[in-house]
C-alpha cells in the first residue's frame, strides 16, 4: 500500500483502459499497427496538430525533433555548435537531445510568476547562431506565446515545444504545442494523460514527418514518402529493408497506444475534475488561518486556459533549510510532493560535468527550487473529509 493518502497520482487508469489493453494482449498484434495509428489520427485531430507520431516516450520525442533538425535530408538542417534557447527549469531530456545532436543550449532564467521561461530575456541572448528556442511548457502553464511567437518571427528561428507537461492547455483558444515546427507530449504516469510509458511528437512540414518517421524505425524507408523513389534507385536491395537514414527504434507498442486512446477519449472530463480539484484545495488552504500567510499558490498566465497537471505551491517567507522541512513534513504526513521540474538544471551535476554553465546567474530559476514544490491533482471527485485532511497534514507540515 502507498505510504501516501494523498499521492502524486491514485491509479491512473480506469477498468475500461485496462480492457483496452488487454484486448490488445490477446491479439496478439503487440507491434506499431492499426491501433498506434488510430491513435495518431484521433491525436491529430483534437489538438489541430497537422502530423502526430507516437513514440516510446515524451524525451524520445524530443530527441527526434533534434534529430530532425540535423537530419541531412532536411533542406535546411542545423550545423554543430548552433545555438539553441532553453530556459533554465527544464527537464533532462529536454536539454540532452540539443546536446546529443551537436548543438549548444544557451540557458535563460524562467519568469517567477509564470514559472515558463521569461521572453523579456530572449532577445538579449540572440546572435548570428541562434536557431531554435526550446520552449517548456510548465506544468500546463505557458509564457506569453504572443511575445513569443514575435521573436520568432523577427529572428526567423525555429520552435520546438515541449509540451510533456501541459497536453490540453490552451493559448487563446489554440492548443499549446501546436505553435511550433515540433512539439513533445508524455503520457508518463502522472500526466494528463498516462498509458504508462508513451509520448507524441507533432510537427507542420511533410518533409519532417517523413524524416521523423524514419527516424523512429531504424531509418528505414518502409511506411514512408522516401519508399518508392529510394527503392527505384536501389533495385538490387529487398524493398523492405531499405535503410536510408540513420535511426533509433522508438516505437510504442500497440498496448501503450490502446490505453493512451482510450485515455485522450476523455481527456475533457480529466481536464475538468482536475480544475474542479484544484479549486478545492486552494480553497480549504488560503481559507486556513495558520497557512493562509504561509504559502502562495502560482496561477495561470494571461489568456492561458489550462489544463494543469498538478498544483504549484511556494512557501512564504522561506529562511535556508525551510522547505527541506517542509518537504519532509509533508511526506511524514502522506502528501507525496516533487520539485518543480528540476530546478535550476545548470546547476545539476550534470551540466557541471558537461560543462554547460559559464557562471551565468539564474536567480529565478534558484528561488523557486529553494522555495517551491507541487502537488498532484486527484483525477476522481473528491470530498469534504478528505479536504480536510489535506489541510491537517499541510498545517501539522509548516508548523
Ligand atoms: C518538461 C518535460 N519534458 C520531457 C519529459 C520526459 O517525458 P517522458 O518521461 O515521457 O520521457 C518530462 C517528464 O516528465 C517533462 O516534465
Amino acid at each position: 500500500m502507498s505510504k501516501y493518502f494523498y499521492p502524486l497520482i491514485e491509479n491512473p487508469f480506469s477498468d475500461d483502459d485496462i480492457r483496452k489493453g488487454i484486448k490488445v494482449l490477446k491479439s496478439k498484434q503487440l507491434t506499431l499497427g492499426n491501433t498506434t495509428r488510430n491513435f495518431e489520427k484521433t491525436f491529430t485531430s483534437k489538438i489541430n496538430s497537422k502530423y502526430s507520431l507516437m513514440v516510446n516516450s515524451g524525451s524520445s520525442a524530443n530527441l527526434l525533433a533534434l534529430q530532425c533538425l540535423i537530419n541531412p535530408y532536411r533542406k535546411e538542417r542545423l550545423k554543430k555548435g548552433d545555438e539553441i534557447i532553453i530556459p533554465t527549469l527544464c527537464w533532462s531530456t529536454s536539454l540532452w537531445p540539443i546536446i546529443q545532436s551537436g548543438l549548444t543550449p544557451v540557458f535563460i532564467d524562467i519568469n517567477p510568476i509564470t514559472l515558463n521561461i521569461d521572453e523579456t530575456q530572449i532577445k538579449k541572448k540572440i546572435n548570428k547562431r541562434t536557431k531554435a528556442i526550446m520552449l517548456i511548457h510548465v506544468l500546463g502553464n505557458s509564457c506569453n506565446m504572443d511575445q513569443l511567437m514575435k521573436i520568432k518571427k523577427k529572428y526567423n528561428l525555429l520552435l520546438i515545444e515541449d509540451t510533456c507537461e501541459s497536453l490540453g492547455s490552451k493559448y487563446k483558444n489554440k492548443y499549446l504545442g501546436t505553435f511550433g515546427e515540433f512539439s513533445s507530449f508524455s503520457f508518463y504516469s502522472s500526466h494528463q494523460i498516462s498509458s504508462g510509458e508513451g509520448g507524441m511528437i507533432c510537427c507542420k512540414d511533410k518533409m519532417d514527418y517523413n524524416i521523423i518517421k524514419s527516424l523512429r524505425s531504424h531509418g528505414w524507408s518502409r511506411d514512408t514518402s522516401f519508399e518508392n523513389k529510394i527503392s527505384k534507385k536501389n533495385k538490387h536491395l529487398d524493398k523492405r529493408f531499405i535503410f536510408f537514414n540513420s535511426g533509433f527504434n522508438l516505437r510504442p507498442t500497440e498496448i501503450t497506444a490502446a490505453i493512451g486512446h482510450n485515455q485522450f477519449k476523455r481527456i475533457n472530463s480529466l481536464i475538468r475534475i482536475r480544475n474542479i480539484n484544484r479549486k478545492k484545495i486552494i480553497n480549504i488552504l488560503t481559507n486556513n488561518r495558520f497557512l493562509k500567510d504561509k504559502i502562495y499558490i502560482y496561477e495561470k498566465n494571461k489568456f492561458v486556459t489550462p489544463s494543469w497537471f498538478g498544483l504549484s505551491i511556494k512557501i512564504v517567507n522561506t529562511k535556508m533549510n525551510t522547505k527541506k522541512r517542509i518537504i519532509q513534513n509533508l511526506e511524514k504526513n502522506g502528501i507525496e510532493t516533487r520539485p518543480i521540474i528540476s530546478g535550476n538544471f545548470a546547476k545539476q551535476p550534470a551540466a557541471i560535468k558537461y560543462g554547460l554553465t559559464k557562471n551565468n546567474k539564474y536567480p529565478n530559476t534558484d528561488n523557486i527550487y529553494n522555495n517551491s514544490f507541487f502537488i498532484g491533482l486527484p483525477t476522481k471527485k473528491i470530498y469534504n473529509h478528505y479536504l480536510t485532511r489535506i489541510a491537517k497534514a499541510f498545517e501539522k507540515s509548516f508548523k
